[in-house]
């Protein structure tokens, strides 16, 4: 098969090293890739959101399947612009439908969808510029701390997490008044605060079917401890302790089920994966959010621990065939941790070159933000740079692998979290 990959982060080198793993894949394309995808694939100059010039790429190099990495193209409506071409409606595709993005995209439309199909979530309530008024009542009758939310897409930031009822009031004004995240606070959802671990569950679905890929749990914050500000992930590690079976059976039973059962009864196109965001509240599951695609760094301890045939699960994905795949996964660790440009998330400096060692068995380096100079060195290109993963037959001994790698890279200013998996680890104990 040609396979046509959109993205070029983490996650979609990981999904570049399990594709060309498959005897299924003959040629891969990455648009546009990273300097870890041009290693192992052809990196392509495209746009992911150049519908047109995708299409027409498709066409000239006879590609059978296209999967799309990021929530991006999803959100508006790459799916259905190609489903509904007549020269590209025939090739299967990896990724929900622009209504099944809206899961994503529009956190009052997921709210809604949860509680249409009593799935567990935080109580809430939806608010626009013209209920100001009623919204800042509602403010009043809440306990502390109080969530707001950015209606739409805010690249990770649109969520606050508000310690007293002024700071609260306040920052909903600025949301829906002064338009603080654009026109993606044009609406603004008051959440109840769940307490709790956080899980990262991930599932397959073909809109009928569905399978549930190795849990993760994710470091979001920049400081160690979980402190300073959000990003888009420090690290990652599979499994997690407390998501063992009678926990995941759970999980399935009252969130997977009653959502995969929604997108079909309320006839939602969804070929793609489906990234669950959930509070683990004294062992009943609450979910925080729906994320159209995988997650990252999650993918990147996640799919190593994938052996079954990665070309197979996206085949049955996209042709809607996913309930004859039989889905393998190794009972051993992964764990990854990113490593970042200095200042990321806030400003950083471009250009450095980083040094990679050559890799002992049992750990990968997955590549973000990089690309090539003109010299021909490796450069950091982004905030998230290298994602190292280490696997192991214990906790201690992933982590181990992961971080003898990170040692062993070097560039200006680098910076990683020294923390990751240390929280599951005493939770084992
Ligand atoms: P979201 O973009 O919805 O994933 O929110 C970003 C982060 O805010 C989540 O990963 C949680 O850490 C936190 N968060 C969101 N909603 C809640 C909630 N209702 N209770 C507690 N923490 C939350
Ligand atoms: N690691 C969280 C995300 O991918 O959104």
């Amino acid at each position: 098969m040609n396979i046509l990959l959109l993205g070029s982060g983490g996650r979609e080198h990981a999904f570049a090293w399990k594709i060309v793993q498959s005897p299924k894949c003959s040629q891969l394309y990455v648009a546009p890739g990273n300097a870890g995808t041009a290693s192992i694939a052809k990196n392509i100059q495209l746009s992911i959101t150049d519908f047109e010039g995708i299409k027409n790429f498709i066409l000239d190099h006879a590609i059978d399947l296209v999967v799309v990495g990021p929530e991006e193209p999803l959100v508006k409506g790459i799916v259905d612009f190609l489903l509904k071409d007549d020269q590209t409606s025939n090739i299967p595709v990896v990724g929900p439908s622009q209504l099944g993005a809206t899961l994503e995209g529009s956190k009052d439309f997921s709210k809604r969808f949860m509680q249409r199909n009593n799935v567990p979530t935080a109580a809430y309530e939806t608010f626009t510029a013209n209920e100001i008024e009623a919204g800042l009542a509602y403010l009043e009758t809440q306990k502390l701390p109080i969530v707001l939310k950015a209606d739409g897409l805010a690249a990770g930031k649109g969520v606050l997490i508000c310690q007293s009822l002024k700071e609260a009031k306040d920052s909903f004004k600025e949301m829906l008044l002064d338009q603080k995240f654009g026109e993606a606070s044009a609406k603004v959802v008051v959440e109840e605060f769940l307490h709790g671990i956080e899980l990262s569950v991930f599932v397959a679905t073909d809109g009928k079917n569905y399978k549930i890929l190795p849990e993760a749990k994710d470091y979001k914050r920049i400081g160690e401890g979980d402190t300073g500000l959000n990003t888009g992930g420090m690290g990652a590690v599979s499994p997690v302790i407390f998501a063992d079976n009678a926990y995941m059976n759970k999980v399935e039973e009252l969130v997977v089920k009653p959502t995969v059962e929604g997108l079909a009864k309320e006839n939602i196109p969804y070929k793609g994966f489906l990234f669950i965001g959930l509070m683990n509240n004294n062992g009943q599951p609450y979910v925080i959010e729906y994320n159209v695609r995988m997650g990252d760094p999650e993918t990147e301890a996640v799919l190593p621990r994938i052996t079954s045939d990665f070309v197979e699960l996206l085949e049955g994905i996209g042709t809607g065939t996913l309930e004859n795949y039989n889905l393998e996964i190794s009972p051993e660790y992964a764990t990854t941790v990113v490593m970042v440009s200095g200042g990321y998330p806030e400003a950083y400096q471009k250009g450095f070159p980083i040094t990679l060692p050559s890799l002992t068995e049992n750990t990968i380096v997955f590549h973000a933000g990089t690309s090539t100079n003109e010299k021909g060195e490796l450069i950091n290109q982004g905030g998230r740079v290298l994602a190292c993963t280490g696997l192991g037959k214990t906790l201690e001994n992933a982590l181990k692998n992961a971080f003898s790698t990170v040692q062993k890279i070097h560039w200006e200013k680098s910076y990683y979290r020294k923390d990751i998996g240390q929280d599951i680890l005493k939770l084992m104990k």
